[in-house]
């Protein structure tokens, strides 16, 4: 038991630099540096849904506490907006606001799982779900599958049937996924349904980026596949989709049966979301459409010039283009080293990159790297500076 100056052993299993840039590898990097390590966006939300749009002379108690479930006008809001998106009606009782995704997967791991508790988390991952899982005291089960998922005859769901034990409690399910940007088929979802339902376990959706889909046509959001629908608890954010990262705004739903002790552990985390941005959000989920399809419409774009100017598949969805870095580092090399080593020759030219280990133990090779994050003339920039890095190779 950790006594003063000493702290928990269990702080020691998490860090603040899971999205942390290497250091170049000689000399100072050109100006500017281009930050592509953290998932965020240069785009402003909708004028009506930002801070400086909620005032205290509209909103009587603006700066008090909301109701622990939400701001009323909120609930309507994402229980339209979930209409609207999947056609499924969501009774008030199954909604709950959080302080963003992060935390509200914390709630939902905290309210659903127990210590010892197994939670399948494919791989790779979104750096922060296998701190939150360990931090709750459920053990995280990695399986890579999402890099594989176009690998003829891997079978996505037998890897997962494979890591399941009796001490299973849940499947973390992130499509479009962080940081593969690959999303998932109605097969595929409707078969991990199948194996949850098999196995008497809660799917954890993390839908975060649901909207931000980069082909055609919106794909369904995979809580709203019939066999995971009554035993998933989804999760969603107004980060991604609407520019509000710094607003800290999520909502989960699911059964009721979830529901209400999810909603008692929230108590306890945060309380509630903070009011002013739970009132610019309802703004962004009720009228953000428009500026909704002009984000995704540029996101396409910038995508599509990370994948031409790269020589990288074009992700499906997301924010990020994962790669393994091995092919453009030479042999010398050691296995497991190659992504420190592009990230510090992609540091030297001043463009800062994620290690893949953040994302799983298998990707100690990968690098990830955020497109939604500067504006397109400057990814532009920073992509020519990598250009001659992917050819790199034996230098
Ligand atoms: C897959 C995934 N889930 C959840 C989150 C957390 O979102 P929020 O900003 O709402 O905490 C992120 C943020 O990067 C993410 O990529």
């Amino acid at each position: 038991m950790p006594r003063f100056p000493e702290h928990s052993p269990d702080a020691d299993s998490l860090s603040d630099r899971v999205f942390g840039a290497a250091a170049p590898s000689a000399g100072r990097p050109p100006e500017p540096v281009y930050r592509l390590n953290v998932g965020d966006t240069y785009l402003q939300p909708l004028p009506a849904a930002r801070a400086e749009a909620q005032l205290a002379a509209e909103h009587p108690q603006l700066h008090g506490y909301s109701p622990v479930q939400g701001e009323p006008v909120l609930l309507d809001a994402i229980a339209k907006k979930i209409e609207r998106r999947s056609g499924i009606r969501i009774e008030r009782p199954q909604l709950q606001v959080m302080s963003g995704a992060t935390s509200g997967l914390g709630v939902v791991v905290t309210a659903l799982l127990s210590p010892g508790d197994e939670v399948i988390v494919p791989s790779p991952f979104w750096p922060l779900i296998r701190g939150i899982v360990r931090f709750h005291g459920a053990l995280p089960v990695q399986v890579p599958i999402f890099h594989r998922l176009h690998e003829p005859g891997f079978d996505p769901i037998a890897a997962l049937e494979a890591a399941i034990t009796p001490r299973t409690a849940a499947i973390y399910v992130n499509c479009p996924n962080n940081p593969t940007g690959q999303i998932l088929s109605d097969a595929q979802l409707q078969a991990i349904g199948e194996l949850a339902e098999r196995h008497q376990l809660w799917v954890l959706c993390d839908e975060v980026y649901e909207d931000l889909w980069l082909g055609e046509q919106a794909p369904p959001p995979s809580f709203s596949h019939a066999a995971l629908r009554e035993r998933a608890v989804a999760t969603h954010s107004v980060s991604k989709a609407y520019g509000l990262a710094g607003a800290r705004v999520g909502y989960s739903h699911g059964p009721e049966a979830a529901m209400e002790p999810i909603r008692n552990v929230q108590t306890f985390f945060t309380y509630c979301a903070a009011r002013p941005m739970q009132l610019g959000a309802a703004r962004a989920l009720s009228e953000g459409d428009s500026w909704l399809d002009d984000a995704r419409a540029r996101y396409r774009k910038a995508a599509a010039s990370v994948a031409e100017g790269l020589g990288l598949p074009m992700p499906e969805g997301g924010s990020f283009c994962f790669f393994d870095a091995r092919p453009h580092v030479g042999k010398d090399v050691a296995a497991g080293g190659a992504a420190a080593e592009f990230l510090a020759r992609a540091a030297a030219v001043g463009v800062m990159l994620t290690p893949g280990l953040s994302s799983g133990e298998d990707f100690g090779d990968w690098v990830r790297l955020c497109f939604t994050c500067i504006p397109q003339p400057e990814l532009e920039a920073a992509i020519d500076r990598l250009q001659p890095l992917m050819r790199g190779g034996d230098r």
